[in-house]
């Protein structure tokens, strides 16, 4: 897609980090922004800030884990507007660190039920509108744990990883079609997203200089570098150095990389 001017945008997940810088960038480059979020209050200070930049925006209360809520909200955005040109599946959280013998089920299924079903049922719930766009897309956000698995996240792996999955056989599928289909995986960007983790341990995070390390990418330098992406059809995007390496390792040594990243990310052992 070569620009986003006069384009309308959904962003899920718009009221904290990445969805937030996603809203402003693309604010700033001429689009009409649909903006949710399950919580108002973030969702309206995102409000402001891309009308402060000019942009249009509606903004709507939606817990992307309500598949029925999902389905009245993209009626009534069609409704409303017509149309959407591009889909930002953007809403995801993280447990934090736990082991699978430790974990309670009920929270890996809430895991699944916002970071990939919120991922399927948006596409599906707009996918007949986009297919009928001269130009659109849908960007899907995975993670470098949609890349590698990592010990204590078994859980935001898996729903990483089925994003990508999910997104690299719809990607096939539209092949022929006017919609692109993106996969985006963010190495650590510096949102809120650790600390609203259900498993949040500050006491873990021993090591600050590590953390820091983790997060070393700005939500907005994120939201740059997709819609750059985008604009150069670029379907698998990376963010960060560490994105990089983590790709490159997983491709270079698919199966030993579990012992080098299980010295860098088992940092309770370090
Ligand atoms: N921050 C990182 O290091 C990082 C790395 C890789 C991938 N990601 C992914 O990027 C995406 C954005 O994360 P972020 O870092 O900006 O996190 P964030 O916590 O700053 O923002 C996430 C937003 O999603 C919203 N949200 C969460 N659950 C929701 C639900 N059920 N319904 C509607 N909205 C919901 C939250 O209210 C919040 O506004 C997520 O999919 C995340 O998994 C983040």
């Amino acid at each position: 897609m070569k620009n986003f001017k006069d384009k309308i945008a959904v962003v899920t997940g718009a009221g904290s980090g990445i969805g937030t810088a996603l809203a402003e960038e693309l604010a700033k480059k001429g689009a009409v922004l649909v903006l949710t979020d399950k919580n108002a209050e973030t969702l309206s200070e995102t409000e402001s800030s891309v009308r402060s930049l000019g942009a249009d925006c509606y903004t709507y209360v939606v817990d992307v884990a309500d598949e029925l809520a999902i389905q009245s909200f993209c009626e009534e955005v069609i409704k409303q507007l017509g149309h959407i040109d591009l889909l930002f599946n953007n809403a995801g959280f993280a447990l934090g660190k736990i082991s699978l013998k430790d974990l309670h089920m009920e929270d890996f299924h809430k895991l699944v039920d916002v970071n990939l079903w919120g991922v399927i049922n948006h596409t599906k719930a707009f996918l007949e509108v986009l297919l009928h766009r001269p130009e659109s897309a849908i960007i899907n956000i995975s993670s470098v744990f949609g890349i590698i698995g990592v010990a204590d996240q078994v859980p935001y792996c898996t729903t990483k990883f089925a994003v990508r999955g999910f997104t690299e056989a719809l990607r096939m599928e539209l092949m022929d079609t006017n919609v692109e289909v993106y996969c985006v995986h963010p190495g650590g960007i510096n949102t809120n997203i650790y600390r609203n983790a259900v498993h949040y341990d500050k006491s873990a995070l021993v090591d600050e200089k590590f953390q820091k390390m983790l997060e070393r990418t700005s939500p907005e330098q994120a939201a740059k570098v997709i819609l750059k992406g985008i604009e150069r059809k670029k379907e698998k995007i990376l963010i960060g150095m560490d994105a990089e390496i983590i790709d490159r390792l997983a491709r270079t040594m698919p199966v030993a990389y579990t012992a080098i990243a299980k010295k860098v990310f088992d940092y309770n052992s370090r």
